[in-house]
């Protein structure tokens, strides 16, 4: 029941940039996939939603994803890509209708609804997509996906999330809304595996965690095993700290900040994360 992608290899435009990603994801668990910009991250969600060329073996539940038909993948997992266009001028109902488009269900109308209202949109049906703000086109993108896949386990086994930057452009308590849902996806038997650039969001979420660094898995684990000083302060280049809080106990990170008396970095206009 378990997501395995072996030896994963992509080249864009001639250039490599998959070096051979071996990535592991279970039902039941919310995995994120972390890394700096440009380490390969979405390059990775779309070999394994089938949508670019790769070699090397994406198997789900056993069975190897090239040789699943379109329509059964479409019942088993759902995408969120990073940038979704909308040309056309749709209501937030009907883009979420599109999802159930792509694997029927019962009660389609109904459900479209409650999808809606799982996001923090109910009243938006006939809201037209683009005279949605930018965190509300997100979700309602967020809607389509879980009105594809409703329920977290199907005859055919548990259902797949895979989300690129779900909390990117939402406000805290939208986020916390959001990382909720997809835990509770997790707790109801189905697999999550959501990019994030949040690793303070990760650190409280994530039950694994895979951390891509230039097309390569720099570090794969529990959030305790791959989030340490060393592989992420390696990873990303810059400087950074995971701590402790005593009560409730959580893990988050900081940067460290402006180490020059009275010039700090963000003054002399560059930034502690990009190396000089
Ligand atoms: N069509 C393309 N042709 C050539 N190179 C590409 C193409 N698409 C992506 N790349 C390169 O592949 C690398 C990985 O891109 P990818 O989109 O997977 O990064 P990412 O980890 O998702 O980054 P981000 O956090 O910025 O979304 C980047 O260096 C990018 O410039
Ligand atoms: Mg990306």
């Amino acid at each position: 029941m378990t997501l395995i992608a072996t030896d994963i290899r992509v080249s864009l435009s001639d250039a490599p940039v998959l070096h051979g990603v071996g990535f592991r994801a279970e039902p039941g668990e919310v995995t994120a996939i972390v890394g700096p910009n440009g380490s390969g991250k979405t390059t990775l969600l779309r070999a394994m939603t089938q949508d670019l060329p790769y070699t090397g073996q994406i198997r789900l539940d056993g069975e190897d994803i090239a040789r699943l038909p379109g329509w059964r993948l479409a019942g088993r997992r759902a995408v969120l890509p990073q940038a979704s266009r909308i040309a056309f001028p749709f209501t937030a109902l009907e883009i979420v209708r599109l999802g159930q488009m792509a694997a029927a269900g019962p009660a389609p109308e109904r459900r479209a609804s409650e999808a809606l209202e799982r996001v923090g949109l109910a009243g938006f049906e006939g809201r037209f997509y683009q005279e949605l703000s930018g965190g509300e086109q997100s979700r309602v993108q967020l809607a389509r996906v879980l009105a594809q896949v409703w329920e977290p386990v199907g005859r055919d086994g548990p259902r797949w999330l895979f989300l690129d930057e779900p909390v990117a452009s939402l406000d805290i308590g939208h986020q916390l809304e959001v990382m909720d849902l997809l835990a509770d996806y997790a707790a109801r038997g189905g697999g999550v595996v959501a990019i994030m650039h949040d690793l303070n969001l990760t650190a409280i979420y994530a039950d694994r965690v895979a951390l891509l660094d230039a097309g390569r898995v720099a570090a794969q684990g529990t959030p305790a095993e791959v989030l340490t000083d060393a592989t992420l302060s390696g990873a990303y280049g810059c400087p950074l700290r995971v701590n402790a809080a005593p009560a409730p106990p959580a893990t988050f990170l900081l940067p460290h900040m402006a180490r020059r008396p009275g010039r700090t970095r963000h003054q002399r206009g560059d930034s502690p994360c990009i190396s000089q």
